[in-house]
């Protein structure tokens, strides 16, 4: 029997899918890809999917649904007679809570779907079953709504997924744990805003995109993102440094924090250190990956001058570049994935030019996802429209 699956993408879709590949691949999960755009990707497998076991273990996916329905874009009414056959089928309340979350559909196309769902709601009363369809603002209910209004449960969250003339119907099996990235995110005691914080989604995407591994170092370590991360993916050992002794504290603090606050036990050793000058014992420990989002430069307000971006980006390419001089002594490292600032000017990004030169160190730059669909780069962008820096996520293996 084939089972098909969508999965839902986070906000930087290409990063959602670099890391939904890797995780399916290093999980030995035999699966083909049916079809994937900016919103989705729907793959076929043999077997069931853990679906509870792939949601914990992903940062960049916000649902996981299984397709039952495939249909052309003008068979609205034989999708609403599908509805109701599989509503009448499935309600096991006599009041059924039904949401729909529509995905890359054509704006002509969701106001006629949206108009159907009535009806449909009012073929259901015809049968004695009361319905109650749940919206939002948006053309998608979100993991928020679908937990709060318990939609997995006691009810369902049909996902509407437009392909080019392709519809297919998905039921939502899992959404993302999002109150375990909140807590994580904003109820550790110590945050740094100075120095920047990445969002705990982006640290275990990053982890992800590293592969299988059981030691990771993180040398910019800041309040410990990446750390508490790892502990999330039950890596074995966490190794990290920053130059600022604050940081070693804060994360020592943060990563206490979170043992107690879940239960766990972890294996961390933090030290204070400057990335150009690292202690000589840490090129002989056992470390398999990095795992680092890297000094961002000085905090930028957002009326600096291209100037002021350009000298920044010099000196943040002389840190990067050293720093991997002494990433490539560490003798058991297998790779590095590391987030370096994209500095935006009138809309224009200024990126740190020096991949080809991490290449002749003795790197070799990988591809996160298949080359035709990765930027002239090849690496992997992280963004919100209204930030002044950007990340650029790439990966190295040694
Ligand atoms: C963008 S922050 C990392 C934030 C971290 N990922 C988090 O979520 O808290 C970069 C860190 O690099 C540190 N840093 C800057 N220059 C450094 C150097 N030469 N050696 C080591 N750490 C350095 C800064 O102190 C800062 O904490």
């Amino acid at each position: 029997m084939k089972y098909k699956y969508s999965f839902i993408l986070g906000h930087s879709a290409e990063i959602s899918l670099s890391e939904i590949f890797q995780v399916l691949n290093l999980s030995h999960i035999k699966y083909s890809v049916i079809e994937f755009n900016n919103s989705f990707l729907i793959i076929d497998t043999n077997s069931e999917l853990d679906i509870n076991f792939l949601m914990r273990r992903l940062g960049g996916i916000i649902k996981i649904g299984i397709i039952y329905g495939e249909f052309r874009n003008n068979q609205i009414d034989k999708i609403q007679n599908f509805l109701f056959d599989f509503l009448i089928k499935n309600a096991n309340h006599k009041k059924l809570k039904i949401g729909f979350s529509y995905y890359n559909l054509s704006n002509s196309f969701f106001s006629e779907f949206s108009r159907n769902s009535f009806a449909l709601k009012k073929r259901l009363r015809q049968e004695k079953i009361q319905s109650r369809i749940i919206t939002s603002k948006k053309q998608d209910l979100s993991a928020v709504i679908v937990n709060k209004e318990k939609l997995i449960s006691d009810g369902f969250d049909f996902q509407i997924l437009a392909f080019g003339e392709n519809i297919f119907i998905a039921k939502t099996l899992c959404v993302q744990d999002y109150e375990k990235f909140s807590i994580i995110d904003y109820n550790r005691p110590k945050i740094d805003a100075v120095s920047g914080m990445m969002p705990p989604k982006l640290a275990q995407i990053m982890l992800n995109l590293s592969g299988k591994n059981d030691i990771v170092y993180d040398p910019f370590c800041g309040s410990g993102t990446i750390l508490l991360m790892a502990g999330e993916l039950n890596y074995k050992k966490i190794i990290a440094s920053d130059i600022l002794s604050r940081a070693v504290s804060n994360s020592i603090e943060n990563l206490k924090w979170y043992e107690n606050k879940f239960d766990k036990k972890l294996d961390y050793n933090v030290f204070e250190a400057d990335v150009l000058n690292l202690p000589v014992e840490i090129f002989y420990e056992k470390i398999d990956c990095i795992v680092s989002e890297g000094y961002l430069g000085k905090a930028m307000k957002g009326n600096e001058s291209l100037d002021f971006i350009k000298k920044q980006i010099k000196e943040l390419e002389k840190l990067y570049l050293k720093s991997f001089e002494n990433f490539l002594k560490i003798k058991s490292l297998k790779n590095v994935v590391i987030s370096m600032p994209v500095f935006i000017y009138n809309k224009q990004r200024f990126y740190l030019e020096i991949l080809d030169k991490i290449q002749e160190l003795g790197f070799k730059q990988e591809n996160l996802l298949d080359e035709k669909y990765l930027n002239e780069r090849a690496t992997l962008i992280y963004k919100r429209e209204d930030q002044k820096v950007y990340r650029e996520i790439v990966k190295f293996v040694k």
